[in-house]
């Protein structure tokens, strides 16, 4: 079967792709590169040893997508393509809304005149409301977002939810990933952030590599074991795999269903430090500030649901989620490009 990957040039999205052709799917890929780099995909193709179709486009450009659904006998779309970061979503609201929504209704569009039926979309943790108990469920309390990144996978997924219940036989799987991290093991794909990185991992490991003087740990009062806010991490080779078993239900199952890609155990700031450390037989520098505007104190999945209905569990651990995080960032200290 052949699997549509938008943003597949990008982090979970080349990881992916990987696990696709590894598991015999063919893929064709298409992405503007506006959060991901030719490089990539050319390290997908040598790392696979497959070649697949590469389409750099907007995913709003309906003519071009329109072109891939006529070249292509396009089973399942995986929808990665969107804009991620937290903070550039409050500066840039409707760039955000623009992209996010927008590509995700283009690609509907094309995927009703063509036939199309089966669609995954990258849904994130951050649509549950903040006032939930944990572990989160797929029922627990969604909306209330803090920012408007939040906001355009809240009503991505309604738009979704909405359209599988209005088109026969359509298959719709919401996949909230929780915090991915690590890289591919062979070191030769990973996280590269554009910018000074948001996220916890890339800032480590960046840190680690002599691009950042220290980690800024925001905040170590929230009520947990060592006062850091903890998260529930998952390793980006485990997530891609969940995507291949989404694929298997999507085409056993009509509907639209949620599911949390998370291990269901959390991981604190400093233990994911120090677990860091381990791993790459170094002392990371980093001084406690303030806490970061909206952090909730923890936030982990349950993983029942993944585990019952889609056969999928997470299987890493955080070291080794480290160990590989560090490899890749040793060899490619400046990313794809590999400038300074
Ligand atoms: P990423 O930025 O590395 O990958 C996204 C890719 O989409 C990039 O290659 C970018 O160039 C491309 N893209 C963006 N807008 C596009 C458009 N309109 N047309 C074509 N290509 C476009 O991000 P990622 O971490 O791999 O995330 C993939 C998806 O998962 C995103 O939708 C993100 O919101 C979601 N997600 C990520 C996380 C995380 O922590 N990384 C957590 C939850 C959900
Ligand atoms: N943190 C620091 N210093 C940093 C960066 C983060 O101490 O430089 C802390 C945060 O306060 C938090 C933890 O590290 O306690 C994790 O922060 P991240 O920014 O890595 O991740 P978040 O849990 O805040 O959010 C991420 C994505 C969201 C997504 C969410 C759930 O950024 O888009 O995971 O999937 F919605």
């Amino acid at each position: 079967m052949t699997v549509l990957v938008t943003g597949g040039a990008g982090y979970i999205g080349s990881h992916t792709c990987l696990e696709l052709l590894g598991q015999g799917y063919d893929a064709v890929v298409a992405d503007n590169f506006s959060n991901s780099s030719p490089e990539a995909v050319r390290r997908m193709k040598e790392l696979s040893g497959r070649d697949f179709a590469f389409y750099e486009t907007d995913v709003r450009d309906a003519e071009k997508i329109d072109e891939i659904f006529r070249n292509h006998d396009i089973g399942c779309v995986i929808h990665f393509a969107g804009l991620k970061a937290v903070g550039e979503s409050v500066r840039i609201p409707l760039a955000y809304y623009a992209n996010n929504l927008e590509s995700t209704i283009a690609l509907c569009g094309a995927m009703k005149r063509h036939g199309v039926k089966n669609l995954i979309f990258s849904s994130s943790a951050t649509v549950y409301s903040g006032d939930n108990g944990m572990p989160l469920t797929e029922s627990s309390q969604t909306g209330n977002c803090i920012n408007p990144y939040g906001w355009t996978k809240y009503m991505c997924e309604q738009i979704l939810r909405d359209t599988a219940f209005a088109e026969e036989d359509w298959s719709v799987v919401l996949l909230r990933y929780f915090n991915p991290i690590g890289a591919h093991p062979s070191g030769l794909i990973g996280e590269d952030p554009a910018d000074i990185p948001n996220n916890l991992m890339p800032y480590i490991a960046q840190t680690a590599v002599g691009r950042r003087d220290y980690l800024r740990v925001f905040g170590d009062d929230y009520p947990t074991p060592d006062g850091t806010g903890v998260r529930d991490y998952i390793h980006v080779t485990d997530l891609a795999k969940g995507h291949v078993a989404a694929i298997q239900y999507c085409r056993e199952h009509a509907g639209c269903e949620a599911f949390n890609l998370g291990t269901g155990k959390g991981t604190s700031v400093l233990e994911l430090l120090k677990a860091f450390e381990r791993a790459a037989g170094k002392t990371i520098p980093f001084k406690v500030t303030e806490r970061r505007p909206g952090d909730l104190p923890v936030c982990y999945a349950s993983t029942g649901k993944a585990a019952g209905v889609l056969g999928w569990r997470a299987e890493k651990t955080v070291a080794d989620a480290c160990a590989d995080s560090w490899h890749w960032q040793s060899q490619n200290p400046n990313g794809f490009n590999n400038q300074p």
